[in-house]
């Protein structure tokens, strides 16, 4: 049966549907994930692999390893795969689309109550013995009901997002995308406008883009000078999506007022990175998708993907359809 490696420890699920299904498993063992040389060394040796964020098929590792046919993600998004080139060598490439939707909503939606009740800044001033008396002018937040919620990438996870926001505090949903959501439009109804009406409209900007040519740093210093300056900005889809300088910016000026990230740029972010200190932020070590039903369905699905490419030829999470010679 074809060599899979697992690059990582992922929930067990994946492992025991692999070696069910016959395929002969190898597990990097190591708590961090691997360099480029490593998982060159690692995967010249198998026929498939299963995959995440800082594992980066790049030309050069297809390149080297000539015998990988599927190559199997970890996760929604696939930003660290050169799908083009992958597709080139006739690489199969899947994801987990579906399962992490309503936790990555979740998270979005817990950054967002989290900034505007400043609750870690809160939290950590207890830890620092500043919980000395009630304090009637301290630590204000703000209230989220009636406000507009700007969504930018209106997919499954964006949809998500702003139902809750619909359903808690009744907002106004405006979304940006390349295409109509009709759906969302009928549900909530949600509005699709120009990049530059969202930020100047919303109350909440959300996040919940693919990272692409077209959405790196697309929040940037103009992007936060168009927006309300009593706007939050939150982003749970890739780090690079915003420039961190210009955020960190737009905060201390308080062109904005606060942000809340489930990712950043790089990740690791570093301990002392002053968004950690600062009141109006929240920041989460991309826990996205952190929850037990979430991760064991991805577990799942990118088994699957792999079953499904030896067993019937199918991919059932493919995104490079064109990788078929
Ligand atoms: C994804 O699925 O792309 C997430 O970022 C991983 O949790």
């Amino acid at each position: 049966m074809p060599k899979v490696l697992l690059t990582r420890q992922y929930p067990d699920l994946a492992h025991d549907l692999l070696v069910a299904a016959g395929f002969d498993v190898t597990v990097w063992p190591e708590p961090r994930p691997m360099t480029a040389e490593e998982l060159v060394e690692q995967a010249k040796k198998v026929e498939a692999m299963l995959c995440t964020i800082p594992d980066k098929i790049t030309p050069e590792f297809l390149q080297q390893c000539p015998h990988i046919k599927v190559i199997a993600q970890f996760g929604v998004g696939y930003d660290n795969i050169n799908v083009p080139e992958a597709t080139k060598y006739g690489v199969a490439i899947g994801n987990t689309p579906g399962v992490l939707t309503d936790a990555t909503a979740d998270t979005a939606f817990t950054l967002l109550l989290c900034v505007s009740r400043k609750v870690l800044h809160n939290h950590k001033k207890i830890l620092a013995g500043g919980w000395k008396s009630f304090e009637p002018d301290k630590s204000l937040g703000v209230e989220l009901k009636g406000k507009t919620l700007g969504i930018l990438g209106l997919g499954r996870i964006g949809v998500e997002m702003a139902r809750r926001c619909k359903g808690a505090y009744s907002m106004n949903i405006l979304y940006h995308n390349r295409s109509k959501n009709a759906g969302a439009e009928k549900e909530f109804g949600a509005r699709l406008v120009s990049f530059d009406e969202l930020l100047r409209e919303s109350d909440i900007v959300s996040a919940h883009c693919s990272l692409t040519s077209e959405t790196k740093g697309i929040f940037n210093k103009d992007a936060f000078a168009k927006m309300k300056r009593t706007a939050i900005f939150i982003n749970t889809a890739r780090g690079p999506v915003h420039n961190e300088e210009d955020l960190y910016e737009a905060l201390v000026s308080k062109r904005i007022w606060g942000a809340g990230l489930d990712v950043t740029n790089p990740e690791p972010m570093s301990f002392d990175n002053p968004l950690l200190s600062m009141e109006n932020v929240a920041i989460f070590p991309h826990i996205g998708s952190a929850t037990e039903e979430a991760r064991n369905g991805m577990a799942r699905l990118a088994a699957e993907n792999i079953i499904g490419f030896f067993k019937d030829g199918v991919v059932p999470n493919n995104v490079n359809p064109e990788y078929k010679k």
